[in-house]
């Protein structure tokens, strides 16, 4: 017997200015309404989050692929996992460069691979080897992020995790249950603005950024990476979903990121039983999920 599938996705959790809000709505809403009608049509958990995250990619709303955030140097690094959650195999990528969609560079790695992780030089060399298109540095530049980059470069202030000033967060993830009740997660980011090179944060990182797992089910974080890594919190509000309801254990993870190492931060998620959890304690978090077949999306 098959299942009624379940999408929720997110396009970063922190404190978005009104004039981004619209965009934001809208670029969750596209994932889910251009993703949701291929798990009706039986599509695998997996390949439904890494279309959602290669919309999202794609979009320069958020910080990911197209749009991501500057490093100190003045270049993109991308970041990305992608993790099945019926066989626990996952692949992931960091600090690569000048490809538009690190989440199915990531997947490469999982599939075609003996490896897990991928970073740097050498990531870039298998996307080369895996016939990805290497862009010109400038074609994943937006002149929004060139223009804060200007702004913060010799800024002498600058808190990559300040919770209510202009420190953008725009990590883009999703989490997928297909028709046979399969699970799987996949996350994307530019990481932080004005990050030192070769800076990984929690989004590529199993069990940080992403985890799935079809005995518990599947979450996705968003926020600042060095305090979301400290308390491995995908994999902690996965395993909540054992003994808690789907919005409790998001909360109780997110509670525990503030107390333990006064993180900043959101996670969606949806629990082996097919219940959609989120949870942020930033001013905002762009998200969205698809109930009674229509998406609900809100910020
Ligand atoms: N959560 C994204 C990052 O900190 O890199």
């Amino acid at each position: 017997m098959t299942k009624t599938p379940k999408l929720i996705v997110h396009g970063g959790a922190w404190n978005i200015p009104d004039e981004y809000v619209s965009a934001h709505l809208n670029g969750v809403q596209q994932a889910l309404s251009k993703t949701y009608p291929l798990l009706l049509d039986g599509v695998s958990a997996l390949d439904a989050v890494e279309h959602a995250v290669r919309i999202l990619e794609e979009d320069p709303t958020f910080d990911a692929g197209r749009g991501a955030f500057l490093n100190e140097a003045g270049e993109v690094e991308l970041d990305a996992v992608i993790m099945d959650g019926s066989s626990l195999d996952f692949g992931a990528v960091a600090a690569v460069q000048n490809i538009l969609h690190p989440v199915s560079l990531a997947r490469k790695v999982m599939e075609e691979t003996e490896h897990c992780f991928l970073v740097g030089q050498g990531a870039m060399s298998f996307a080369q080897r895996m016939s990805f298109e290497i862009l010109d540095p400038k074609a994943l530049l937006t002149a929004r992020e060139l223009e804060f980059y200007n702004s913060i470069k010799n800024k002498t202030d600058f808190e990559t995790h300040h919770p209510f000033e202009f420190q953008p967060r725009d990590t883009v993830g999703a989490v997928a249950m297909d028709i046979h009740g399969n699970f799987a997660v996949a996350t994307s980011t530019g990481g932080t603005a004005r990050k030192l090179r070769g800076r990984v944060g929690d989004s590529p990182i199993v069990g940080a950024g992403a985890y799935a797992d079809n005995d518990l089910g599947a979450v996705s974080a968003t926020g600042w990476g060095e305090s979301i890594m400290k308390v491995v919190l995908s994999k902690r509000v996965c395993d909540a979903f054992k003994e808690h309801e789907a919005i409790t254990a998001a909360k109780n993870g997110i509670e525990y990121l503030e107390q333990r190492v006064k993180g900043l931060g959101g996670v969606i998620g949806i629990t082996a039983k097919g219940d959609y959890a989120f949870a942020y304690n930033t001013p905002r978090m762009a998200r969205g999920y698809i109930e009674g077949g229509a998406p609900i999306v809100d910020i």
